[in-house]
């Protein structure tokens, strides 16, 4: 078979690798699956850090020797070093796998193409680049963690037709239910979510997770960027008084007061004072000894500008509404020079999501 032909198995292991979806941080999602006689005959996915990886999972699943002829279909490239868990590559080779099937290569420059080499040197046939795109794209995240070891900061904003963020009115529904789910998903696939003070205080937004049938969750972490402590002016906001508080950091800087450190305390949220004259790349230090491989930065305006302007911003998701606001719009974002590498457009009843890389 050639490699298209495989691609209706690789869609069943991308939907296997999505059960991880959010949960495996600072690993990636992966899904396997095993084939017998032309028959699927043992599933399994990357559940956490620490747990098993998914080809591992899909032999344990089968819970026996797979028949001479197995083939394995994973979307990833399997680890070949020994890491917490064993090499997936001396599995594989030990359980006898006859041919693998793998959508994407290791992003990891230093072990990219290492696990097929090794396979291939133990007399497996290996098929890679299946659906290579999607499986990429499943793992934007990490990919850009492990080959840059600082955090994808990813930029998400909802314009109307016009280019405006907001109605003079306050009201906070640029787009509809259906792309505000899909928001949610993004919100779980990331560690972590910003917002700017102006946002904190005007729309007083939660930053949790709501899901159909998950109980509502917050990220790690829940970020506030707020040099002047402004969001102190309201201490009922939902970000400081709510039942995830401890998950909330105040993003401030060494001119803000003295006492930034024992207010944020005495709310009980936590407080990160970041070097003024190197701010976000103070904050991508932070992150990155907290292994927070990826923030999810729901504006403002005027937060997403400042990341844009000092090209901060590696990742961005756009979603615009049909409708324009006229003369009831507010806070416009020009995203005039906003370029994508490998856009990818999506739509969310009248609502079109355009996401990507940043090409500066
Ligand atoms: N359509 C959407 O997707 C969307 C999303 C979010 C918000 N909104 C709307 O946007 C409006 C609020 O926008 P906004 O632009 O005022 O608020 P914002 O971008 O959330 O917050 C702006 C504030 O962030 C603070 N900040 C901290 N560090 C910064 C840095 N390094 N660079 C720049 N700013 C930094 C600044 O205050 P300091 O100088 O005090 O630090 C600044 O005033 C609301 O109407 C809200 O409803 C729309
Ligand atoms: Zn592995």
């Amino acid at each position: 078979m050639d490699a298209p032909a495989y691609e209706p198995l690789m869609r069943r292991a991308l939907e296997l690798a999505r059960q991880g979806w959010g949960r495996t941080h600072p690993n990636p999602m992966v899904g396997a699956l095993i084939v017998e006689d032309g028959r699927v005959v043992a599933e399994g996915f990357h559940a956490k850090a620490g747990q098993p990886h998914a080809e591992a999972m899909a032999l344990i699943n089968l819970g026996r020797r797979p028949k001479p002829g197995a083939l394995m279909v994973v979307t990833l490239e399997p680890c070949s070093t020994q890491g917490r868990t064993g090499a997936c590559t001396e599995k594989i080779i030990k359980a006898g796998i006859s041919k693998l099937v793998v959508g994407a290569t290791d992003p990891n420059p230093a072990h990219a193409g290492k696990g097929f080499s090794i396979l291939r040197v133990a007399g497996v046939d290996v098929v890679a680049g299946v659906l290579e795109r999607e499986c990429e794209d499943l793992n934007s995240v990490f990919n850009h963690w492990i080959q840059r070891q600082t955090p994808l900061l990813a930029g998400k904003i909802a314009v109307s037709a016009d280019g405006f963020c907001a109605r003079k009115t306050g009201a906070r529904d640029v787009t509809g239910a259906l792309a505000h789910a899909d928001v949610h998903k993004w919100r779980a696939c990331f560690p972590a979510i910003a917002v700017g003070s102006g946002t904190a205080l005007t729309d007083n937004p939660a930053l949790t997770v709501r899901l159909n049938q998950v109980p509502e969750y917050s990220p790690r972490a829940r970020f506030v960027f707020d040099r002047k402590l402004r969001v102190f002016q309201n201490p009922s906001l939902c970000l400081l008084s709510d039942g995830f508080r401890e998950h909330t950091v105040i993003v401030t800087d060494t001119a803000a007061p003295k006492d930034a450190e024992q207010r944020c305390a005495a709310l009980g949220v936590q407080c990160w004072r970041l070097d003024k004259n190197h701010f976000f790349e103070d904050f991508r230090a932070h992150c990155a000894a907290q292994e927070i491989t990826g923030v999810y930065c729901e504006g403002g305006p005027a937060l997403l500008k400042a990341l844009l302007e000092q090209k901060q911003l590696d990742y961005f998701f756009r979603y615009t509404s049909p409708e324009p606001f006229g003369e009831n719009g507010a806070a416009k974002l020009n995203l005039n020079t906003l370029h994508f590498k490998n856009e990818i457009t999506e739509k969310f009843g009248s609502d079109t999501l355009q996401r990507g890389k940043i090409f500066y």
